[in-house]
């Protein structure tokens, strides 16, 4: 696909040019333009496990940025699209979109679409799947929580990466051992066990205004809830956040219950073949992605 290079909009001459390298207190200014919670921590992150591109005014401003995050051969989410408030509606999105998709060549897409950015994503041909709630709020402690029958609790060890990768593959369709080994780094993990065998697991991570639960990997509700209780009650009386894209059930209304309510929505969308989490909840597939790592991560 041929994208333009630069673009002339509004009295902006914009260059378009690689995100590494560009100072993170301009990107993090520009998600803070636009009301993200990000920290510059979390950008930093992003950072590490992506590419992306930038677009700079004449003088260095960044006003347009836009990553992908490949996980695999062929599959790669798209996230950090940001066009600055006092440049959107000029086709500076469209224009930075056309140059992520011809850099990204044949990859598989997913992303989470904010309201603003659903009709650019339709536009350039992604086709809506599954509603995200965003949960968010002060943690309640929740009403304790029986373990599953036959199921133990434990924390999560470096050693356990290999298994968490192989949970999270299967709920999510492609391999994420890079970014699960990163996250792992700073978050604390709650994994559930059956014979000595992990089956369900919760990552909790300082993120944004709090922390964030996220991933969340179960065969099942009462699996999912008993990994992410421990992490509400270790944050109870603080900011917390889970994405989630299960709409009814235990899980959902063990989170609102805990504090947690929906504070907004995003719409999972893919482009070329569709995503894994996208469909296959709805068919018995196990196990399930109950939390996203991130928006951005899926
Ligand atoms: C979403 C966002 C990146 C779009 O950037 P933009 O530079 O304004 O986008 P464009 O001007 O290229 O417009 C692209 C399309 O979006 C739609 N759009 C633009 N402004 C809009 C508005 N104010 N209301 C509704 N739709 C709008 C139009 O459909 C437009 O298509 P068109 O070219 O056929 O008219 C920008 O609004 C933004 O940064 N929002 C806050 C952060 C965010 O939500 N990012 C998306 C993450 S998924």
């Amino acid at each position: 696909m041929k994208a333009a290079k630069s673009i002339r909009l509004s009295s902006f001459e914009l260059k378009v040019g690689d995100i590494a390298g560009v100072e993170l207190e301009k990107l993090h200014a520009l998600s803070i333009s636009v009301g993200w919670p990000h920290r510059a921590e979390d950008w930093q992150l992003l950072l590490e496990m992506g590419e992306g591109i930038v677009a700079q005014d004449e003088i260095g401003r960044v006003l347009v940025t836009a990553m992908w995050f490949p996980f695999g051969a062929s599959f790669a989410t798209v996230g950090m699209v940001i066009t600055s408030p006092r440049l959107q509606a000029h086709g500076a999105g469209r224009w930075i979109m056309n140059n992520v998709l011809a850099r990204v060549g044949s990859r598989n897409l997913g992303l989470s679409a904010t309201r603003a950015a659903h009709r650019l994503y339709l536009s350039l041909g992604f086709s809506p799947a599954r509603v995200v709630y965003q949960c968010q709020g002060e943690a309640a402690m929740p009403a304790s929580t029986l373990l599953p029958a036959g199921a133990s609790l434990r924390d999560i060890g470096p050693a356990d990466l290999a298994r968490l990768v192989e949970l999270d593959r299967n709920a999510y369709g492609v391999d994420r051992s890079a970014l699960l080994a990163r996250l792992l780094d700073v978050s604390k993990g709650v994994a559930l066990l059956r014979e000595d065998r992990i089956q369900a697991f919760a990552l909790c991570r300082p993120f944004g205004r709090g922390h964030v639960v996220g991933p969340v990997v179960a065969g099942k509700d009462d699996d999912a809830i008993a990994v992410t209780s421990p992490h509400v009650a270790e944050h109870a009386g603080q900011f917390l956040r889970l994405d989630t894209r299960q709409e009814t059930g235990p899980f959902p209304a063990f989170v609102a219950r805990s504090g947690l309510p929906v504070y907004d929505t995003v719409t999972s969308m893919w482009l070329g073949q569709p995503w894994a989490v996208t469909g296959e909840q709805d068919a018995g597939k196990l196990p399930v992605t109950y939390a996203l790592a991130s928006q951005a991560f899926g």
